[in-house]
């Protein structure tokens, strides 16, 4: 906590979100960008360095408890067990705080769990204008094109001040068509808004403690209330429905877009190309279209992804190549290649130059330097030396039935294609192993592991077994020229 941060931010996330019309999730834990929509308003709110960070909870409070001590530990969940209103909440939460014996002294920014787009610089110059004016309240309103549902700004004729904020439902129809409404964020000076939520009365259309009301308890008690317009309304979109919340998805992910394309990568599709808030990457790293970058994926410099790729929590090293994939967890070297149509599973990790090609899953291994698996494989629980070939449609049996067991295959090897490697087992290094076969025991270093039966032909099969048949024919017309020469042996 800096001289400069608020005393307590308080986020407000105990609604039910029934517009939702979701069963299993409340709605603060539908997810934009990677982030859950409270995680979003945490993290804002994480970027003051506030003395308490508190999350007011009630709906479905269980899975909102957990989720914010598995993500956000940094925040403190306070419940509210019946949701009688945004004042409701906020007395709530500073009750639980005072309990505990925690003074607040100075600012408190509160906010709402719903707005993913809500930033933490928004909230630091709400913070900082309110500071500046010396008011007892500013509010972060909006002119917004659809006002609907929204409380609303009523301003003091005379001198333009913010006098009240008036709700949908309890406004007249002359309020109704003011257009600057409350976005549900503020900032208060801590023991006034204790003062005033003590005044806030449920004498109103929804019959809750409304939040709003003590703009006008506070400016008739003769404080300063001031207000703070956001730069672009889009910025304080709260998300009450699947279409709100696809939305919010959108600009989100455009901000996100945009910073990374002014940092230098090309994304040659933005209408298709999803980026977390956490993704990072370098210069000259290049997006083709219908890619999904998430988690902390990181694209090194001059790398190449997509197009159709999902990399989730992925390391692309410089100038690699990752096309038509599915990665998770996994790390590509520098300059090396997967896909087109690999899968790279959580532990796959290719050195420099490696490549994984086509119809390629690679998990839980290791690939050396300039290693190729190149076609239609299975590589699980190996390490694979620098410079060696596995041939086509080969795979690591890994699995017993019970247990996972390793395959090593050393350096400058070049096993056969169609080969099976029984785990555990081990290639020496620059070892060779022949077409079609099962390697149960290990092969020593230089050696050829061939394990394949003896190929016998039976003459004449097809036209004794398959008479009559394209076969038989083809078979006899191959048999014809021959029969002129006489037969050797
Ligand atoms: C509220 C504001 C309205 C503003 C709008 C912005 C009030 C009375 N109204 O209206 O002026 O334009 O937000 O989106 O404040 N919550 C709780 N506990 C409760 C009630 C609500 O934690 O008892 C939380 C909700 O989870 C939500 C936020 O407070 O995150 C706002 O509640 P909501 O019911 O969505 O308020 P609105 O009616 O939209
Ligand atoms: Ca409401």
């Amino acid at each position: 906590m800096s001289a400069n941060s608020p005393a307590a931010v308080v986020v407000l996330a105990a609604g039910g979100g029934t517009r939702m019309k979701s069963n299993r999730l409340p709605k603060v834990l539908h997810e934009v960008c990677g982030r859950s929509l409270v995680g979003h308003a945490v993290a804002a709110a994480e970027e003051l360095t506030p003395g308490q960070l508190v999350v007011v909870i009630g709906h479905m409070r269980e899975k909102v408890a957990e989720h914010l001590a598995a993500h956000h530990p940094g925040a403190r969940a306070v419940v509210q067990a019946e949701q009688n209103g945004t004042g409701h909440a906020v007395r709530t939460a500073l009750e639980t705080l005072a309990a505990d014996g925690v003074e607040l002294d100075g600012t408190v920014i509160v906010t709402t769990g719903d707005a993913p787009l809500l930033t933490g610089g928004t909230l630091r110059a709400l913070a900082g204008a309110h500071a500046e004016q010396g008011n007892g309240v500013t509010v972060l309103t909006a002119v917004v094109p659809e006002p609907f549902g929204y409380g609303r700004i009523l301003r003091d004729e005379a001198d333009g001040a913010v006098a009240a904020i008036v709700e949908e439902k309890d406004a007249s129809d002359a309020q109704r068509v003011i257009d600057e409404i409350n976005s549900g964020v503020f900032a208060f000076d801590a023991k006034l808004l204790v003062g005033a939520l003590a005044e806030v009365t449920t004498d109103n259309a929804q019959g809750e403690e409304y939040l709003t009301d003590t703009l006008e308890i506070l400016r008739r008690a003769g404080h300063r209330v001031g207000a703070v317009v956001a730069a672009d309304y889009r910025d304080i979109l709260g998300i009450n429905d699947r279409v709100q919340l696809a939305h919010a998805r959108r600009l989100l992910n455009d901000r996100l877009l945009e910073r990374a394309m002014r940092a230098g990568v090309t994304v040659v599709d933005p209408a298709t190309t999803w980026f977390d808030v956490q993704v990072s990457y370098e210069p000259d790293a290049v997006v083709l279209p219908n890619t999904q970058l998430q988690g902390t994926t990181h694209l090194g410099e001059g790398s190449e992804v997509g197009p159709n790729s999902t990399l989730k929590d992925t390391r692309i090293g410089a100038g690699a190549r990752v096309s038509n994939t599915t990665a998770d967890s996994a790390e590509v070297g520098e300059l090396a290649t997967a896909g087109p149509y690999a899968y790279l599973r959580p532990g796959a990790r290719l050195a420099r130059k490696a490549k994984v090609g086509t119809y390629v899953e690679v998990k839980n291994s290791e690939l050396g330097e300039g290693a190729k698996v190149p076609h239609l494989s299975y590589i699980g629980d190996a390490t694979i030396g620098e410079g060696t070939n596995v041939g086509a449609a080969s795979v690591t049996v890994n699995y017993d039935g019970v247990n996972k067991h390793r395959t090593v295959i050393g350096a400058h090897c070049r096993t056969g294609s169609d080969n099976m490697f029984i785990a555990p087992v081990t290639i020496g290094d620059g070892a060779y192993t022949a077409a079609g076969s099962v390697i149960t025991n290990d092969v020593p270093a230089g050696g050829l592991g061939v394990s394949r039966a003896q190929q016998r032909n039976i003459a004449g099969w097809v036209e004794r077994k398959r008479p009559g048949t394209t076969s038989a024919q083809a078979a006899a017309a191959a048999a014809e020229p021959a029969a002129e020469v006489p037969a050797e042996g």
